[in-house]
């Protein structure tokens, strides 16, 4: 129940179909606080929570910690959100998406970025053939391995490309298609970590791209954009702030503005975790699956073997 936990606290608060029963904090301070704010209890072990009658958990603690708990939450018959990254380890999550498949559970992976509004408009714009992609340009940049303090032990982590440079390579597949080709370059600038990298790419549709991920650029804006290059149009995002879209050479350029909106809901949260809990009500597949939380975990695993191994070309 750190930051992340709290914004799905509070969405969930407000889905009329959900009761919050109670957390699992392992930081006693941060325990007494959550359970006085949300009036939920505190609970030790799954089994207490299996034993009141709670039917879904979410997994919002750090990454290293994921596969651990989501696969005892799942063994034990919980519907599970688990937040990105699903696992730090590509066998672990072949294992974990094992567990999920061997049991009649809703498994949902919080890749949030597909129900963020900028990202919704650009691929019903895809869908559509409003634009036509042909080729694209990624930036996914952190100011900083700072905060939270587990955030540069890739012990911890991982590394940094579990970090948010995963969720754009989610949004690469999910708007161009899956990655057939990659190369990939890394090195270790400020960081005990690969923590500059930058990839180009080919997709299974034949759509070319590069993405340049930096972990410690400072926040300057903007950290976070995908442009779309169509013929003679393009959209590109600031953040989950602005989306532009110049649909001709001689077109005024729309842009839709969402900064005033909620952070929780621009940036897709609360979408995120409706959907979740409809998956489970009415039975329906959730919109981010286990194989989805694998297939991310196996894009970066890759990287990190293409960087270590000094191989830069990936194919899948
Ligand atoms: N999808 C997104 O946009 C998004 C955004 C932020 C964080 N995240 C992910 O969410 C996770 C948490 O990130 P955060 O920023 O909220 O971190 P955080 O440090 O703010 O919170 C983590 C919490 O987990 C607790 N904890 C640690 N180990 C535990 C255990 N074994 N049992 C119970 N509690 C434990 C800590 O005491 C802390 O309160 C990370 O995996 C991160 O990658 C995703």
């Amino acid at each position: 129940m750190g930051f992340i936990g709290e914004v799905h606290m509070k969405n969930l608060m407000k889905d009329e179909r959900v009761d919050l029963i109670g957390v699992m904090e392992a930081n006693n301070d941060r325990a007494r606080y959550v359970t006085n704010k949300f009036n939920v209890k505190r609970f030790l072990t799954l089994e207490e929570m299996r034993n009141s009658g709670i039917e879904a958990v979410y997994i919002t603690t750090p990454n290293r910690t994921h596969f651990e708990l989501a696969s005892q939450a799942v063994k034990q018959g919980f519907h599970v959100f688990c937040e990105k990254p699903m696992t730090i380890s590509l066998s672990d999550a072949k294992t974990l998406r094992q567990y999920v498949l061997g049991k009649k559970v809703k498994f949902q992976v919080g890749h949030n970025r597909i129900f963020a509004y900028v990202y919704k408009y650009a691929k019903h714009a895809i869908d559509t053939r409003e634009i036509i992609p042909y080729s694209f340009q990624v930036k996914m940049n952190r100011g900083e391995l700072l905060n939270p303090p587990w955030v540069s032990d890739k012990n911890i982590t991982g590394g940094f490309l579990f970090e948010s440079t995963l969720h754009l390579f989610y949004i690469v597949e999910y708007f161009f298609g899956k990655i057939k080709e990659m190369h990939v370059f890394a090195k270790k600038s400020i960081y005990d970590d690969f923590d500059d990298w930058a990839f180009v790419i080919k997709t299974s549709s034949e759509i070319i791209g590069t993405f340049v991920s930096s972990a410690h650029t400072g926040w300057m804006v903007p950290f976070e954009r995908v442009e779309i290059y169509g013929k003679h149009m393009m959209i590109s995002n600031d953040e989950m702030e602005r989306l532009s879209f110049n649909r001709g050479l001689e077109a005024e350029t729309e842009i839709h503005d969402y900064s005033k909106m909620p952070f929780e809901k621009k940036w897709g949260y609360v979408e995120e975790d409706r959907s979740f809990i409809t998956s489970i009500l009415e039975n329906k597949q959730p919109f981010v699956t286990v194989s989805d939380g694998l297939r991310a975990v196996e894009i970066v695993d890759a990287c990190y073997k293409a960087a270590r191994e000094n191989e830069p070309v990936v194919k899948f």
